[in-house]
């Protein structure tokens, strides 16, 4: 089986952040999003990887992942560029597939335990797809799925006005080469893409052989910083402490806190798990961060309170309001004396703050 990872699309709810960079990089728990993808795909088994690139910085997704050996993967470049669908972007895969079956991964979702039992469903079974089901609380953010009383699927509709279930397919999808002669039949959609929830519910009415299944751990799809924050809790809230750093005497590190080399907790600080703090980084004297924060390389906290936040690498904060719920960029300086309410903040790289 071959893995097709999706890193094209705009960003555009994800800006000023996607200015610089694809939505796919973006750091959850200090990781970039494709990673956790790439690494579900691998622990699957699938190491021949197709990766779709859009025309938003595509080279920063191949400097990442070069040619996926880092990974343990084989990693073939496919190039889009103007985003006309997740079907579109499938379609582009054609060659790369040939007559081999594949699961499709969109490069901005990330799920909890891993694919493998749903890859392992899929090799085993003589079914044309299977889609991953998840209830969620909007069903008409989403591509939903009906299903009837045994549990067989019986409809699915791209962000429906009237959603007849709160089953979202996650996206996820395992295909084969069936898909590719009706995705040559889409016509755009009212939001003028070729949408991958009008091929599959075209090849389940013409096959009779698509299956969903629920997937058995949380699921998020990080399209919104909201959503992003709310990964990166998800994510911490099971990673293991490791201090490789220094932590001065009179700091207090409560919880799973990890603290990469070079970086230095300074006296009086305070961090409460589940923290991730990258390399090189200095935190103190007086600051409180946690819990739920993600904090990049080479970043300055001097004081000020964290939490529930994603600070990237090479930000410098001095601030003495408390900063929630916020996703930084890279490279930004965040000062302020006052003290008054707290910030919740979406900065894009490079961005400056003073009060
Ligand atoms: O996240 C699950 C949802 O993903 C599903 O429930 C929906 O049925 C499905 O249509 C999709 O909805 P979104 O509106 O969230 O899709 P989005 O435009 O955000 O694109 C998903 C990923 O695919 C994202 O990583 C960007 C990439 N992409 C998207 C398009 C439209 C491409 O690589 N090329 C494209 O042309």
């Amino acid at each position: 089986m071959k893995g097709l990872i999706l890193a094209g699309g705009n960003g555009t709810r994800l800006r000023p952040l996607t200015h610089t960079g694809p939505k796919q990089l973006i750091p959850i728990a200090n990781k970039p999003n494709i990673l956790y993808c790439l690494e579900d795909l691998r622990d699957a088994g699938i190491t021949d990887i197709g990766i779709i690139l859009g025309n938003n910085m595509p080279d920063m997704v191949r400097q990442l992942l070069k040619d996926g050996s880092d990974h343990g993967v084989r990693i073939t470049y496919i190039e889009q560029g103007e985003p006309k669908g997740i079907a579109h972007a499938v379609g582009c895969a054609e060659e790369f597939m040939g007559d081999e079956p594949f699961v499709v991964y969109l490069g901005d979702n990330i799920l909890q335990g891993g694919i493998r039992y749903m890859v392992d469903e899929f090799s085993r079974g003589d079914m044309e797809a299977l889609v991953a089901l998840t209830p969620v609380d909007d069903p008409t953010k989403f591509g939903i799925a009906e299903l009837d009383a045994e549990g067989n699927l019986i409809g699915l509709e791209e962000k429906p006005e009237r959603p007849r279930s709160d089953l979202a397919m996650v996206g996820i999808y395992f295909l084969r080469s069936s898909i590719f002669p009706i995705i040559k039949k889409l016509k755009p959609s009212w939001r003028n893409e070729l949408e991958i929830t009008e091929a599959i519910d075209l090849l389940r009415r013409e096959t009779g052989k698509v299956v969903a299944r629920k997937v058995r751990g949380w699921w998020k799809d990080t399209g919104r910083p909201e959503d992003i924050i709310h990964a990166n809790r998800m994510v911490l809230a099971e990673m293991k402490g490791k201090v490789e750093g220094t932590v001065e005497q009179g700091a207090t590190l409560e919880g799973e806190v990890t603290v990469g080399e070079g970086t230095l907790i300074k006296a009086g600080s305070v961090i409460q798990g589940p923290v991730i703090i990258g390399k090189n980084c200095s935190i103190g004297p007086d600051a409180r961060i946690g819990p739920h924060v993600a904090i990049g390389d080479l970043c300055s906290v001097v004081n000020g309170e964290v939490e529930s936040s994603i600070i990237m690498s090479g930000t410098t904060i001095s601030c003495s309001k408390r900063i929630v719920d916020s996703l930084i960029g890279s490279g930004c300086v965040i000062e302020s004396q006052q003290r008054k309410s707290g910030l919740r903040l979406v900065l894009g790289e490079n961005s400056q703050l003073r009060a």
